[in-house]
């Protein structure tokens, strides 16, 4: 692979504890749940993950505890294939963790208590700087502090990089116009969106007309997932609708990282937008058929595999 082909990744990485329930506890009640397990997650580990299980070079910069669960998550990546040169490790914070409750439907609530991940600096981003002088592509989410995002972009566009930002968690503040300026795409889901470009979706219209709109933010392109309903993009000032894949999701967390590592695998590769949102949409839909974030994304074969069925 050209030095060049790279996806740097600069994100979050959690340790996962996960139950299901059937009913979710109001405030002061107490209800017995089901199918506890803990696995890895975070946005940005799942997405440099699902990235190089799809055959993508990696790198990963983040921030760990220096704890049992930051040495657990070192040991994962690291049998990912992943470049983690740049990682840091903190004794002001631990580990990411996140609890997550999962239900029949296969939807999720999930609370971060975000530690370490939070003291991932924008010193720390200009101390990885040569990273950026062999990516193609920054694929960033909202789970380290955004002047961090905002410096990350700003030197992945100084070396001629392809910003993509998953603006998820949604945020809770406007993203500042210095980040937006150096985004290329952004990849909200449908919530993410409302809240971003201020509107409440009541049909696909709606959603075409905040796409068109957004462009006051600064920002070109937009990828809009929307679950078992597929994406709408705004390419090239182009609208572009593309359906999912039809499956029987059991738990859809981490479904939105699949897409958004699955995607840059592919641009990174050379293929179209489209041909690269087909890509993710396979990827992603293979990974709701199973539970957890890392543990349920799939490998390039089972993608193949589902494309030629
Ligand atoms: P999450 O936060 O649960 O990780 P998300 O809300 O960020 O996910 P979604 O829009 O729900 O993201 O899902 C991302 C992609 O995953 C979708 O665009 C689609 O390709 C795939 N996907 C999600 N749910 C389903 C489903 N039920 N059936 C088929 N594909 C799905
Ligand atoms: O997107 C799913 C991820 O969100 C989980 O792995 C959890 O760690 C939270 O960051």
């Amino acid at each position: 692979m050209k030095s060049k082909e790279k996806i740097l990744v600069v994100g979050s990485s959690n340790t996962d504890i996960v139950i299901n329930t059937d009913h979710f506890p109001q405030k002061g009640e107490t209800v017995i749940g089901y199918g506890f397990m803990t696995n890895r997650g975070g946005k940005g580990a799942n997405q440099a993950v699902a990235a190089s299980r799809l055959g993508g070079n990696v790198i990963f910069v983040g921030k760990l505890g220096k704890d049992r669960l930051g040495k657990e998550t070192i040991a994962a990546l690291q049998k990912e294939k992943i470049d983690l040169s740049y990682l840091k490790i903190t004794d002001k914070a631990p580990s990411g963790v996140a609890l997550i409750t999962t239900f029949p439907d296969g939807d999720n609530t999930i609370i971060v208590n975000p530690g370490a991940n939070s003291l991932l600096s924008p010193n720390d981003i200009r101390d990885a700087e040569t990273a950026f002088t062999t990516s193609k592509i920054l694929l960033m989410q909202l789970e380290i502090p955004v002047e961090t995002l905002t410096e990350a972009a700003r030197i992945a566009k100084k070396y001629g990089s392809y910003v993509v930002l998953n603006p998820a968690p949604a945020p809770k503040q406007p993203l500042p116009k210095e980040l937006l300026k150096n985004v290329d795409i952004l990849i909200p889901n449908e919530t993410e969106a409302e809240q971003i470009f201020g509107v409440t979706f009541k049909d696909k219209d709606s959603v075409k007309q905040a796409m068109v709109s957004m462009e006051s933010l600064g920002v070109k392109d937009v990828i809009i997932t929307m679950g078992s309903k597929g994406v709408l993009a705004r390419i090239n000032g182009t609208i572009l609708g593309i359906p999912a894949c039809k499956v029987e999701a059991v738990d859809t967390t981490g479904a939105g990282d699949t897409f958004c590592g699955a995607l840059c695998v592919s641009l990174s590769q050379g293929n179209s937008m489209e041909e690269s949102i087909r890509f993710a949409n396979t990827a992603s839909s293979i990974s709701v058929t199973r539970r957890g974030a890392q543990m349920a994304m799939p490998y390039l074969n089972e993608v193949k595999e589902a494309v030629s069925i």
